[in-house]
């Protein structure tokens, strides 16, 4: 099968598509044709820190149809088309195979495309994570999405809505119009406004990539509010697991977002998505054999949505 890998001589990109034996499923396992995968930061993240995965094959949020299914496997059966996240699981959906444990894979709903699902798993999920397990969002309340058009960021303003927060969120200028459109009832541009220094203040702040110093996103909260950070550099999660306990002691609480998202958060998303009270906001299609470039254009951190790899014909 054809598959990009890992190989840190081949420049610019480190990655290459060459030709790589099918995967064989183990008994608890699923091999899966890949149709769609979507680029996420735990790729070039991983890239860059170093952590390769075994097959050296990276790709974390797959959707595609089981080819075969190991003796354990009692909820999917072959034919299922399915969606699912390999980050825990080895990586390697930038493939035209995959295999990772059944409990990697959801099934894909009728109503929602390869494509669509695909945007689901790491972004959708982180971000329901954030607002609803660590933000604890309620109705009514005014949440801030600092960074609101990135996978993570479009999801959480829609989310936010769904869960009937009001909603600002901080974007480039040129994300505006989209930031908008996803439903944000204020929009405010960074690179014009310092939204840190305004009077507003905030039930949920959701920060990701961390950007700003944590005292400034603690001035955002009103005296009950919660500051939850998705993501950012090692640098930046540090500071915030070392700081942000100190900084909780009153009403105010900032938190790292800790906990991963699994097969029920994923369920949830996918659910909203099927209904069409949730949009896949995809940026970008790639082929398979431009997914260097991809990944290479994604790292840089300013894709307005999510960027996805087309791996089979349809
Ligand atoms: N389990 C987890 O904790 C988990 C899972 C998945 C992802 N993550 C993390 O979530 C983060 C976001 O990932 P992503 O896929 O959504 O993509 P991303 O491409 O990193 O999104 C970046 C967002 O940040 C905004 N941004 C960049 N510079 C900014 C600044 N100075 N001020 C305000 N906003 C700024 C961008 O908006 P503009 O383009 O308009 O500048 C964009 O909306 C990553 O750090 C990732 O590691 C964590």
């Amino acid at each position: 099968m054809k598959a990009l890998l890992y190989n840190k001589n081949n420049s610019p990109y480190k990655l290459q598509l060459k030709e790589v034996e099918k995967p064989f499923p183990n008994d608890d396992e699923v091999l899966v044709k890949v149709v769609t995968a979507s680029l996420n930061a735990a790729d070039y993240r991983s890239m860059k820190m170093g952590m390769i995965p075994k097959r050296k094959i990276f790709g974390s949020a797959v959707s595609g149809t089981i080819e075969s299914v190991g003796k354990n496997i009692q909820h999917l059966k072959c034919g299922d088309e399915v969606v699912g996240d390999l980050a825990d699981f080895g990586f390697g959906g930038l493939a035209e195979y995959c295999v990772a444990p059944g409990k990697a894979f959801i099934r894909k709903l009728a109503n929602t495309s390869f494509d669509d699902a695909v945007t689901l798993p790491l972004a959708a999920t982180t971000a329901l994570k954030a607002l609803r397990d660590k933000g604890n969002i309620r109705q009514g309340q005014h949440v801030l999405v600092v960074g609101g058009t990135g996978g993570v960021g479009s999801a959480a303003v829609q989310l936010a809505k769904y869960f009937g927060a009001t909603v600002t969120a901080i974007c480039s200028t040129k994300n505006i119009a989209q930031t908008s459109a996803l439903g944000a009832d204020t929009v405010i541009d960074y690179t014009k406004n310092d939204f840190t220094k305004g009077n507003i203040r905030y039930d949920l702040v959701l920060a990701i990539n961390g950007n700003y110093p944590l005292l400034a996103y603690r001035r955002l909260l009103n005296s009950k509010g919660i500051y939850v950070m998705v993501g950012g550099t090692l640098n930046q999660i540090f500071k915030s697991l070392l700081f942000g306990w100190l900084l909780s002691f009153g009403g105010k609480k900032m938190k790292p977002l800790t906990a991963k998202a699994n097969s029920e958060d994923l369920e949830f998303v996918a659910k909203l998505m099927d209904e069409g009270r949730f949009k896949a906001i995809i940026h970008q299609r790639y082929p398979l054999d431009k997914a260097a470039e991809a990944m290479h254009y994604f790292s840089k951190g300013h894709a307005p949505g999510k960027v996805i790899i087309n791996i089979q014909e349809r």
